[in-house]
């Protein structure tokens, strides 16, 4: 895509990154991924974040269709994660006169991911820079993701630049701006962008979007993926409930099972979920990547986990889902556990104990030995009953008390 300019002087010079398999080296791209850098022309010239180094050629044709790159008066750093300060070494060269702004906690990064020294300047809370017709102000938001992060506000025209905060995975598809697409085609991508990604963040998050709020937004232009400049309240609202771990009322089934045994429990619990009402998806923990099942436990408040006793604890997948899930923080889980074993198990009793210590909600268990009896399997299928009935529940509460915080998209 050629530069958009998404208000008077202000123009979206970022990139498609269609190529890259694993973000962070970790989670799938299927859909790929965008970095989004952004001109902001007055008098002066300064550009807000850059690229992954590979697309720093890309962002300075784009640059180049508005102004000579070299022209750059600033260098904003929102964030030093190499997906937005790639292409720093590049713009230095081509623009050796940029100054480059960044929080003080930015700076020994500089120095140490580029070598990056001279004509560095830290910008503190509230900082403003006058550009000539436009203004920026700095705001702090760390830890959304890294301890250096910032946003930066440009204040004729109300528009925020959060950086990492209300984005999402999904490369551009033609179109920058959210309310130009069917969201509903990319939820799912900036859901798994949050959950795998800012969700350990979630309490920062929430501080940053209560420091923001004073702010007179008009535009919300993060850092991957779309551009809000109609219902910015739906992105911001979005990022603070997922921030908040209510989940919404469904149930995700996460089984491993290795000759089908846990997976014949699997089906019978589904079904008693689906026969209370209540949404539900069932995940091959050992199929399906772990960033799609982080995702999905973070999107609805029920977790049940399948699990046969693989050498005396639970099956390596689902272990796996369940430590980065401690590592992302996640809370308010109502957990169910099933599983198959041949000899003493041990698979539900160590689950047990973990879902005991992330403070997570457990309803019930079904274990079992071999192959599940008929009775296993309408345990089961009670066990998805009582773990639907206890999420539906609390998404009723959540609805009546909360207003603004019930789930309403
Ligand atoms: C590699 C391997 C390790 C196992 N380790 C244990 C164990 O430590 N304790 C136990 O009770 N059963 C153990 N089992 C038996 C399985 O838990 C049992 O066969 C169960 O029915 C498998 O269920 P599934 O078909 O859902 O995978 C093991 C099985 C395999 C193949
Ligand atoms: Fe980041
Ligand atoms: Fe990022």
């Amino acid at each position: 895509m050629n530069p958009i300019e998404i208000r008077p002087g202000i123009h979206w010079v970022g990139v498609n990154d269609r190529t890259t398999d694993l973000f962070e080296g970790l989670w799938p791209l299927p859909h790929g991924v965008s970095y989004n850098a952004y001109l902001v022309v007055g008098t002066k010239a300064a550009l807000i974040d850059s690229v992954k180094a590979p697309f720093g050629e890309e962002l300075l044709r784009k640059i180049a269709r508005i102004l000579p790159p070299d022209r750059l008066d600033y260098l904003v750093v929102n964030h030093m994660e190499p997906d937005h300060s790639g292409a720093l070494p590049l713009l230095r060269r081509v623009a050796p006169r940029a100054e480059v702004l960044a929080t003080k906690a930015a700076l020994p990064m500089l120095d140490r991911f580029y070598g990056i020294r001279d004509g560095v300047r830290a910008v503190a809370d509230g900082d403003k820079l006058d550009l000539g017709g436009k203004v920026l102000s700095f705001h702090p938001i760390p830890f959304v993701h890294w301890p250096e992060t910032m946003a930066t506000f440009e204040e004729s025209e109300g528009v925020l630049f959060p950086c990492d905060a209300f984005g999402g995975f999904r490369a551009l598809d033609g179109a920058l701006f959210a309310d130009a697409v069917d969201f509903a085609h990319y939820e799912d991508e900036v859901l798994r962008y949050f959950s795998n990604i800012v969700g350990m963040q979630s309490a920062a998050v929430l501080r940053a979007i209560e420091r923001l709020r004073d702010l007179r937004i008009e535009v919300v232009a993060p850092s991957h993926g779309l551009v809000w400049r109609k219902e910015v309240s739906r992105i911001v609202e979005l990022y603070a409930r997922w921030a908040r771990m209510e989940g919404d009322p469904g149930v995700t089934i996460v089984y491993g099972s290795m000759y089908g045994e846990t997976l014949r429990l699997a089906e019978a619990v589904a079904h008693g979920v689906r026969e209370a009402g209540v949404p539900v998806r069932v995940l091959d923990a050992a199929r399906v990547h772990v960033s799609f099942l982080l995702r999905d436990a973070w999107r609805w408040r029920g977790l049940i986990l399948g699990s046969p006793t693989y050498d005396t604890g639970p099956f390596p997948p689902v272990e796996h889902l369940v430590r980065l899930l401690e590592r992302k923080r996640l809370k308010n889980r109502v957990v169910g556990l099933f599983g198959s074993q041949a000899w003493a198990g041990g698979a539900l009793r160590k689950l047990g104990e973990k879902v005991a210590e992330l403070g997570w909600d457990l309803v019930g268990e079904v274990g079992f030995l071999g192959a599940p009896t008929a009775e296993d399997l309408a345990r089961g299928r009670e066990l998805g009953r009582e773990v639907a009935a206890r999420v539906a529940a609390a998404g009723a509460t959540q609805s009546v008390a909360g207003g603004p915080q019930g789930r309403k998209t």
